[in-house]
């Protein structure tokens, strides 16, 4: 064989089609930033199993060919994406976060408001079931406590609009709130009294009537939330993202950053933020100047 054919056949193997996990993996990068590896490629297909029987669309390859090229799958496609999100979360995860708005936060912002009233807008911006969201909400509850003319407003919002209802419903298992201190819960989280609900817990409407949740993809160029923002939590999600989708995703959410306000990102991501209005005050902590 001459050097040309061993050519032809070396750019044709490189050229040659990904499959159709390949294609949908790069379908995953495109639409949520999400990037998963082709040495994970079995992860795909394990999470994807459930919709593939479910939807009876036979195997895997099968399902992946309806939900990126057939207009009657496109919701189908959401799902997809859905089932590929890494939604691990807690309540008082990364805890200094919340210590630090207690000893700092709230209090510099009482020292600044000329009248003791102030108003502290909090998003949590990859918020999965909630649990980042209602640990603020609690947080600041007890601070109102020492601070009456505070008020507070939380936004959560994340890409899964499976992850955004059972944010919305503010009902969780016994087993989730283990990390919730028990005069927390006495204060802020209902038992069900029925059979199938003694295993659950409810936020009282007092906490439910502050927090709110809505779907949002961070890989969008717009973001509907106000641009008031006092402290964005962004954690635990820059990880899944590029590089270049990384350096986006912090300036858009730095845009919605009060100057004066705070960012704060999981404990193994402080290296991805550089941005020339975030100057690091602590370990995984922002401040915008
Ligand atoms: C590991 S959880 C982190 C939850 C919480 N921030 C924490 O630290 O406990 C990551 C969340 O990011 C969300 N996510 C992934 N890609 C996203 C995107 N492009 N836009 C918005 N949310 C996204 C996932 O749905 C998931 O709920």
């Amino acid at each position: 064989m001459n050097a040309i054919a061993t050519d032809f056949e070396t750019q044709f193997a490189l050229s040659a089609p990904a499959t159709m996990v390949g294609k949908f993996r790069e379908k995953l990068a495109e639409i949520a930033g999400i990037e998963i590896g082709p040495e994970k490629e079995s992860l795909v297909r394990h999470r994807l199993n459930k919709r593939i029987n479910q939807t009876n669309a036979g195997d895997i390859d099968s399902y992946l060919d309806l939900v990126m090229h057939d207009p009657d799958w496109e919701e189908e496609l959401m799902v997809a994406i859905d089932m590929m999100t890494t939604n691990t979360t807690y309540f008082f995860r990364e805890e200094a976060h919340f210590d630090f708005m207690a000893g700092t936060i709230v209090p510099d912002l009482t020292e600044s408001a000329s009248d003791r009233q102030f108003q502290v807008n909090v998003w949590s911006a990859a918020s999965s079931e909630g649990a980042e969201a209602y640990t603020a909400a609690m947080v600041l509850s007890e601070l109102k406590l020492l601070h009456p003319g505070m008020e507070y407003s939380i936004i959560g919002t994340d890409i899964s609009p499976s992850m955004v209802a059972t944010a919305n419903a503010a009902i969780y298992r016994q087993a989730q709130i283990d990390k919730i201190p028990e005069y927390l819960r006495q204060r802020y989280l209902l038992v069900g009294k029925g059979e199938d609900t003694k295993d659950r817990v409810r936020f009282v409407k007092s906490i439910r009537s502050r927090v709110k949740f809505g779907q949002m993809n961070l890989k969008d160029d717009h973001y509907p939330v106000p641009p008031d923002v006092d402290i964005a939590f962004l954690r635990n999600v820059l990880i899944y993202f590029g590089p270049e989708d990384q350096a986006n995703v912090i300036s858009r959410v730095a845009s919605k950053i009060k100057i004066g306000g705070y960012l704060f990102v999981g404990h193994a991501e402080s290296m991805i933020v550089n941005h020339p209005r975030l100057v690091q005050i602590a370990p995984s902590i922002f401040r915008k100047m």
